[in-house]
């Protein structure tokens, strides 16, 4: 990890973050929440005041050390236990079945495998449990698309290993989940960047399959 993504990528990656549009689909999506609740790439923490009254404790997993400091104050104020862990969503040290609900923003983007996340995040929530999702991705616009394919390359090495042209419900499908309710279109800001992706997801269990974690879990 070099200086600038040690100590100056946080920084850019909390302010950004914090943008109206942003904080409106969290007050839309992030309430949905019930019980375990284990939040991927939770950042900074964004998202905790907007967990309601139903969430037992949250896991709270980044392998983000810089961007979980920012998140000390919210904790702090979370009425429910948080217990952080810091992992890629790649292994997630969780036992299989352990989350009633996984929640995931704008991080999908930036996981190296996501697909591997995924079918990580189907592992651990318990059969019937629920994915939140709030991601951008992939434009439908050919114009916008070639766009995103172009500056990739680049805004992967500035923007933390964030790629803008996945196809997230794609994905979140191939992983063995059935998506239940989506909305797609631009939020705010350039269109590159604002295609989103935001809905539920139930995690598909067909008889004897068993998703095979990629570590013990603990
Ligand atoms: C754009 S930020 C979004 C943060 C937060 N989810 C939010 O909505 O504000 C992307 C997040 O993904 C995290 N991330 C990067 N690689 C990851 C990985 N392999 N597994 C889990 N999270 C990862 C980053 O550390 C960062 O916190």
């Amino acid at each position: 990890m070099n200086i600038y993504e040690k100590y100056v990528l946080p920084k850019l990656i909390h302010l950004a973050m914090r943008n109206k549009g942003a904080m409106a689909e969290r007050a839309k999506f992030i309430p949905l929440a019930s019980g375990i609740v284990l939040e991927i790439g939770v950042g900074s923490g964004l998202n905790l005041p907007f967990y309601g009254p139903k969430v037992e404790k949250l896991y709270a997993l980044d392998p983000s050390l810089e961007l979980w400091k920012m998140a000390r104050q919210r904790v702090k104020e979370a009425p429910f236990p948080v217990e952080f862990l810091a992992a890629s969503a790649e292994c997630i040290p969780l036992k299989d079945g352990s989350a009633d609900t996984v929640v995931t923003t704008w991080t999908l983007c930036t996981i190296p495998n996501a697909l591997r996340a995924l079918t990580e995040m189907r592992r651990v929530l318990k059969p019937k449990g629920q994915l939140i999702f709030v991601e951008h991705g992939r434009s439908p616009d050919p114009a916008v698309l070639a766009w995103q394919n172009w500056l990739t390359p680049v805004w992967k090495r500035i923007g933390g290993g964030c790629h803008l042209n996945r196809q997230i419900d794609e994905l979140i499908a191939d992983a063995g989940f059935d998506i239940t309710q989506i909305e797609r279109g631009y939020s705010r800001g350039p269109k590159p960047m604002a295609y989103l992706y935001r809905g539920c997801a139930l995690a598909r269990t067909a008889a004897g399959e068993r998703v095979v974690p990629c570590s013990d879990g603990t």
